[in-house]
């Protein structure tokens, strides 16, 4: 960390990235922790924080070589000009400038300044000479800044900053390859008010839009009406209806003269298997002599049979979400999809189904071998599963 206003919500970052599993150790300048007291780094990052070369920690003295050969990746948040200044010219005049020169890893940069300061020609010069030097960027965003003008320079959203992080981390298994993603509900219009809706959040999804991100694939996602956060670098489609969802999807599906056909598609969405055969154009009025009224709903296409029957050579994974009995009805529909892969879950059980953050499946492959999975995050189990299609895409292309 370097010294400015938005130092305060590197607090945050550290607590995000031990969230996710990851061992976080800070070195903070001297302005950092006039911002900053280094009790409030140490009791988040649960590590020693480091600040100076003349005050070392290790028994050698040589922090800066030790804690540069501990790293996976080095996060500079809050990165002020005065620090980018000083990366660009290859100064170590204190730790965290002489850390920079130590280490041989990647380099992510989250600038926050004054707009005038960002777009300074000085400041300018020193991002591309760090880019070019293949340090990675994040932000700064556009907004109010802390010294009240409006401009470039805030601090990038903490879950940008974690999620670009991952990013670098992650082994790009799907690098080249175009992966196409079904999610959210479908809405099946009675009338131009009213529908028939399901409650799938879209979660699962879009944990896999990320997850196949960071595995460096094209990711093309084709989602219903949800109320999630658009995810940068994804290709999103999106519709209304299963009908909609069908046509987009199959025109994503195969190539064209203006776009790719994709390697493999994971369809997550929970689609209407039925629609109203005339969806009315004025809205139903209430009948008090009717107690009941009838729907007629006809049948929708079936997207992942669709699929699978038009994937040669793909890969095509579908999402089973029962109610009881998930295994025998896993391998019915299984066989009825003809898909490579069914990832099963039972909506009844603790900790899965629409709206959670956690999910419990069991994978299901074409020699109709079970794999449980334990209770994960659907962020994990997006994760595991991108791994898993990806080793599968490989063998394909064998
Ligand atoms: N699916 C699809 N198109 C449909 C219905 C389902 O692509 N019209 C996909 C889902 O995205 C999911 C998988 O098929 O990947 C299983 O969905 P599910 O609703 O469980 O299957 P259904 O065939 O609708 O069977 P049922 O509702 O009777 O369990």
């Amino acid at each position: 960390m370097s010294g400015g206003i938005a130092a305060y919500r590197s607090l945050d970052i550290i607590r995000l990235f031990r969230e996710q599993g990851a061992v976080v150790t800070v070195a903070a300048t001297d302005s950092a922790l006039e911002f900053v007291t280094p009790l409030s780094f140490q009791a988040l990052s649960g590590e020693p924080i480091h600040n100076s070369l003349s005050n070392p920690t290790t028994p050698d003295g040589m922090d800066h070589i030790h804690l540069a050969r501990q790293a996976d990746l080095f996060v500079i948040a809050p990165a002020t000009a005065n620090l980018l200044a000083k990366m660009a010219a290859g100064l170590a005049d204190d730790l965290v400038s002489t850390l920079l020169l130590a280490f041989d890893g990647p380099v992510l940069v989250a600038p926050a300044m004054n707009t005038n300061m960002w777009n300074h020609p000085a400041t300018r010069r020193n991002v591309t000479q760090l880019k070019a030097d293949g340090c990675h960027f994040v932000g700064p965003a556009k907004g109010l800044l802390a010294c009240g003008e409006e401009g470039a320079g805030r601090l990038a959203p903490v879950d940008e900053i974690v999620e670009e992080a991952r990013t670098i981390l992650t082994p790009k298994s799907l690098a080249g390859r175009r992966l196409l993603i079904t999610a959210g509900p479908t809405h099946e219009a009675l009338d131009p008010v009213r529908f028939i809706a399901n409650s799938s959040s879209g979660k699962m999804g879009w944990s896999l839009c990320r997850a196949a991100r960071r595995a460096g694939a094209d990711v093309v996602l084709v989602h219903g009406p949800v109320s999630l956060p658009s995810i940068p670098g994804v290709e999103s489609h999106p519709v209304t209806s299963a009908q909609e969802m069908f046509e987009t999807t199959l025109s994503l599906w195969h190539q064209s003269k203006d776009r790719p056909g994709c390697d493999g598609a994971i369809l997550t969405a929970a689609v209407g298997d039925y629609r109203p055969v005339t969806p009315q154009t004025d809205k139903i009025k209430k009948n008090p002599d009717q107690t009941e009224i009838s729907l007629t709903l006809t049948t929708n296409p079936d997207i992942l049979a669709t699929l699978a029957s038009q994937g040669a050579g793909k890969v095509v994974v579908g999402f089973a979400a029962e109610t009881g009995d998930a295994l025998n009805r896993g391998v019915e529909k299984m066989a009825r999809k003809g898909c490579d892969l069914l990832v099963i879950n039972d909506l009844l059980e603790p900790g899965a189904g629409f709206g959670t953050d956690t999910n419990r499946v069991t994978l299901l492959n074409r020699k109709g071998e079970m794999t449980p999975w334990p209770l994960l995050s659907k962020e994990e189990v997006g994760e595991q599963l991108i791994q898993t299609v990806a080793t599968l895409i490989q063998e394909r292309a064998k």
